[in-house]
């Protein structure tokens, strides 16, 4: 089997609103092109899938295009593509993959189908270096809640928990609507959260009770906060009393944030592991990195994020995670 050092890898990503293309040598990143459809379902106030898949096709070829000039590289001098398999939305995910499948054929080289969620995982050695494993994850995106647990990302990382029903972008994006703030809600919430009063209402922490530690230790729920802050709202409406918006947004958050990162840290404990890292779009918010770096340096644990930019769903971590494989020698999921 060839080992390769610093293999030139072009990864594409597709499961969701985002149209990725990254291309990375080694751990060194050479280009990070993104095309994305969110305005497009910000006019329908949510996410709609077929509108994604039809952006994902009109964007593939030109995201593919600046990504390449960016990289100053030539599609013949590429070692592998990696693209993402799974989870997402199947609709999208194919576009990326008839793309993935159609370049690695064409040119004969391997091809890597990789674990959207390994690859939010992976992305971080771009910026911060090579992983130090055994690490804890928490990937937190409008489709995703996860802890995981990873003992070596080039074979995947193990789930721990994860959300029971909305993830926490989702309650993020939905408490927003309510309070009638623009899609997606996550960083009009963030923003206006750093004016209000985190302890002006205690929302409920969802799944933290004892008797739901004792099945659901590292899974989230987040329908019951989101009920909670409606009825809320509802109440205060009715009695006439003029809501604090940032009051609520504070509140809200430092219930969402208070979970997360409770439980993150407990996995740590758990598994006796010294590393947290976050990821996915959620980890952009500053109360999260704030509290989750609080707790952890209070337990001796190292946090990593990495920057903004790469959180969010990017090509630039699926073609991390595919390079990443290829050093370690583990065989492509397609031969040439
Ligand atoms: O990873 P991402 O770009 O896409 C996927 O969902 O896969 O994450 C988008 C989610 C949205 O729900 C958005 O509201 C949330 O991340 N988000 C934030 C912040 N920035 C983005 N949530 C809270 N605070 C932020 N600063
Ligand atoms: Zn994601």
């Amino acid at each position: 089997m060839m080992l390769m050092n610093e293999p030139l890898v072009l990864g594409i990503e597709t499961s969701c609103d985002e149209t990725g293309v990254g291309i990375v040598r080694g751990i060194d990143l050479l280009a990070d092109s993104l095309a994305t459809s969110v305005d497009l379902h910000a006019r329908f106030g949510g996410f709609i899938p077929e509108i994604a898949s039809r952006a994902h096709v009109e964007a593939m070829l030109p995201t593919l295009e600046r990504a390449l000039a960016e990289a100053k590289i030539k599609l013949s001098d590429l070692d592998a593509i990696a693209v993402t398999r799974q989870p997402g939305l199947v609709g999208a995910l194919l576009v990326g993959v008839a793309a993935a499948e159609g370049l690695a054929a064409g040119l004969g080289i391997p091809l890597h189908h990789v674990d959207h969620l390994d690859s939010h995982i992976a992305v971080d050695v771009l910026e911060n270096g090579l992983l130090t494993e055994p690490a804890v994850a928490l990937l937190v995106s409008g489709g995703h809640t996860s802890l995981m647990f990873v003992e070596d990302i080039t074979i995947g990382a193990e789930i721990l928990g994860t959300s029971m029903d909305d993830a926490a972008g989702e309650a993020y994006d939905k408490i927003a609507r309510l309070l009638g703030l623009p899609f997606p809600g996550g960083p009009h919430i963030d923003r206006l959260a750093t004016e209000g009063n985190s302890e002006f209402v205690r929302f409920p922490r969802g799944l933290t009770a004892p008797h739901d530690l004792v099945e659901h230790r590292f899974d989230f729920s987040f329908s019951g906060l989101k009920t909670s802050v409606a009825r809320w709202i509802e109440t205060k409406e009715k009695e006439g009393i003029e809501i604090s918006v940032p009051d609520v947004a504070a509140s809200f958050q430092e219930a969402v944030v208070d979970v997360l990162t409770s439980k993150a840290i407990d996995a740590c404990h758990e598994r006796g592991v010294e590393v947290l890292l976050l990821g996915g779009g959620v980890a952009a918010n500053s109360r999260l990195r704030a509290l989750a770096q609080e707790r952890a340096q209070a337990q001796g644990i190292t946090l990593r994020v990495p920057p903004r930019k790469l959180c969010t769903d990017n090509g630039a971590m699926v073609a991390a995670l595919g390079s990443l494989r290829m050093s370690a020698g583990r065989p492509a999921t397609r031969q040439p």
